[in-house]
Parts: C-alpha cells; structure tokens; sequence
C-alpha cells in the first residue's frame, strides 16, 4: 500500500485508473476517510469487505461525482429524495432508494434499495470524476477503519486501522483532516416520508424545513426498522478505552468536553473544541488519543442542541461502555 501526501491532478488519475484495475483507494471525504473500491467490480468488493473485516451482508454506499448520474443507480425516487439531493448535494449526506439493475448484490447486502453519495471534498470530488471519466460508474466507499472502530478522520488513522489488511497496489490518498468529522446523515427515502436512519450533519430541522414532510428518525439501538445499518448496532464507533458519558473523572482518566467545561483536577484532557461543529470534527480524534495514550477509561460530557449535537450524542451512545 503507498501513501499519496500531495494529491496532484496526475496521481487522482493514477488514482482512479487503480480503482478501475480493481484496487482500493481510500480518500478524504468532507465526513470521514473512505475506503474506494469500484462499485461494479465485484472481486474489489470482496476484498473490500476482507480488509474491512465486515459481514458481507451490510450494504455499501455508492459515491458519485454529481446528481447527473443518480438514475444510473436508483429508480423511482419520490418527490421529496429529488428535493433533498439538488439542495444538500455535494455534502454529507446518503439517500436510500430503490435499486437499478446496476446495484447488485454484493454491494447491498441482498436488499432491494442502494444507497448513494455525492461528496463534496474537492479530492474526492476530483477523484470520482476522473474516475467516471475514465469510465467508471461509482465508488463504494464505507468508512476506511475495521468494522466496529472509530472511523477515520485522517490519513494516519486510516493506515493506523488498515495498513495490515492492505493490498501493496492499494492506495491512501491524504486529504488532511476531516471538516465534519461525523459519518453522513442517512435517509431512507424508500417510503413516503423520509426517515432517519443515521444522523448527521444534515439534520432532521433542515430536511423537514425543505420538504415540509415529518422526518422519522430511527431511534440509538433500536431494530424498529426494516433496513440493516451497521451503524445501528449497539456497539459500534468504539476505541479501546471505556467510555463513561457525565460522570466525574479519577486520576487518569481521559476527559472530553465542550472548552468552556474545565478538566477535572487529575483528568487527562483529550478535546476542548469551542462548538458542536467543533466537537464532530475533534471527537473521533480524541477517541484515537485515548488509545495511543492507552487510557483506561475516557469520561465524556456530550454536547446539547438540535444541530450536529444529535449525530455526536448518537456515536457517543453507541461508543458508550455498556458494562
Ligand atoms: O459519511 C459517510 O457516509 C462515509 C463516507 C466515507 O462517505 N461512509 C460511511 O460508510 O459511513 P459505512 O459503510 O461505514 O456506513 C454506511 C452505512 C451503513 O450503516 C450501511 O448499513 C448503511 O450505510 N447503508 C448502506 N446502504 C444501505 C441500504 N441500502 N439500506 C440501508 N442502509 C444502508
Ligand atoms: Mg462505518
């Protein structure tokens, strides 16, 4: 595996001959690090899947250079997906809709809907281009980290996660750090009211402000809906350190928490990020810290609010220590 430090417009285009050779290429996304594999070749996927270490039955999302080539992927799309992908495309945000004969099996887990993603990271943005220039029809690219990890928020932490499973003609592109931090927010849109199946930094506000529709959301840990979403599980997003959400700290412990709460005397401050945009961008970072630091137990107070605070207090539930 070789790491790419300066994205150039000749090596995105050795880039994507790769992904097109069937290789994988992981890349910044404005969420979080991607691991690409050419979503139409299903020997990558498999290996994708390998390097991963994740069940072959959780489904992928497919990343695309521009709303133009939704219908290659997804057909009969309600009004209100059509809405939300020309308003928050390019940006962090997956729509899950029924299939075209283009998404097969091995990248939806057997289920009949797709889910896709314009990114709007000028090197991912550059790269899936490229790509569809080079004839190629969308990348599937899940968080680059083993399944169950904390996904990456820069090209160390994705060679951290995965130099061990990678291919020597594998690439990581570096993008630098992450501007949003958090994975995207996903919609189901195979029904006739959205609903959130993962929350992110578009939230349910701003969908139900655009479309004027109810906008469910799938509550933490819950198995109420039909779809599968790894990001469901109970457990997942997790460092190796225990984490405790409000509790008060002992002599040791890790401490992240908005910058205007102090460290607790004896606590080891990993985050002090100014805002919840901050916060998203800082968190999975700081969970990292903790592992390097090989803390033991890593208190967290979670941010409050209707904004980003959402998608961070879901991850911090998920990656809460559950006894
Ligand atoms: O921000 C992101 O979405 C990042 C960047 C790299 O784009 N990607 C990402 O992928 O988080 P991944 O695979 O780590 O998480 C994708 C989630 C999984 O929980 C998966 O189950 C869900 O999307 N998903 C994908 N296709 C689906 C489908 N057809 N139905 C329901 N859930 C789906
Ligand atoms: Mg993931």
């Amino acid at each position: 595996m070789a790491i790419v430090s300066s994205c150039t417009t000749s090596t995105l285009k050795d880039a994507a001959t790769s992904l097109r050779s069937g290789n994988l290429v992981a890349f910044p996304t404005e969420t979080v690090y991607g691991l690409g594999a050419d979503a139409t070749n299903k020997d990558a996927v498999a290996h994708l899947y390998q390097a991963k270490g994740r069940p072959s039955d959780h489904p992928l999302i497919v990343h695309i250079s521009s709303i133009a080539n939704l219908d290659k992927w997804a057909r009969e799309f309600p009004e209100y997906a059509i809405k939300l992908a020309r308003t928050f495309w390019p940006g962090p945000m997956t729509l899950i809709l029924p299939r075209t004969h283009l998404a097969k099996d091995f990248i939806t887990g057997n289920q009949n809907s797709v889910g896709i993603r314009v990114p709007s990271h000028p090197l991912a943005s550059a790269l899936l281009k490229e790509f569809e220039g080079q004839g190629g029809l969308g990348v599937v690219a899940p968080s680059a980290n083993r399944f169950g990890n904390v996904s990456p928020t820069t090209a160390n932490a994705v060679v951290e996660e995965l130099s061990d499973y990678l291919s020597p003609t594998d690439l990581i592109l570096d993008g630098g750090p992450c501007q949003v931090g958090v994975e995207s927010t996903i919609i189901n849109c195979t029904q006739d009211f959205p609903e959130i199946l993962r929350p992110g930094a578009i939230t349910a506000t701003m969908i139900s402000d655009l479309i004027g529709l109810q906008v469910n959301q799938i509550a933490t840990g819950s198995n109420k809906s039909s779809i599968k979403a790894p990001g469901l599980l109970q457990s997942h997003y997790a460092p190796k350190a225990r984490v405790f959400l409000s509790t008060t700290p002992d002599l040791g412990d890790g401490f992240i928490a908005l910058s205007d709460i102090p460290t607790p005397p004896g606590a080891i401050r990993l985050a002090s990020p100014k805002d919840n945009n901050e916060y998203a961008q800082l968190l999975y970072q700081a969970l990292r810290l903790s592992d390097t630091k090989q803390i033991s137990n890593v208190i967290i107070i979670p941010p409050t609010g209707d904004d980003i605070a959402i998608a961070i207090c879901d991850r911090l539930e998920k990656c809460a220590y559950k006894g």
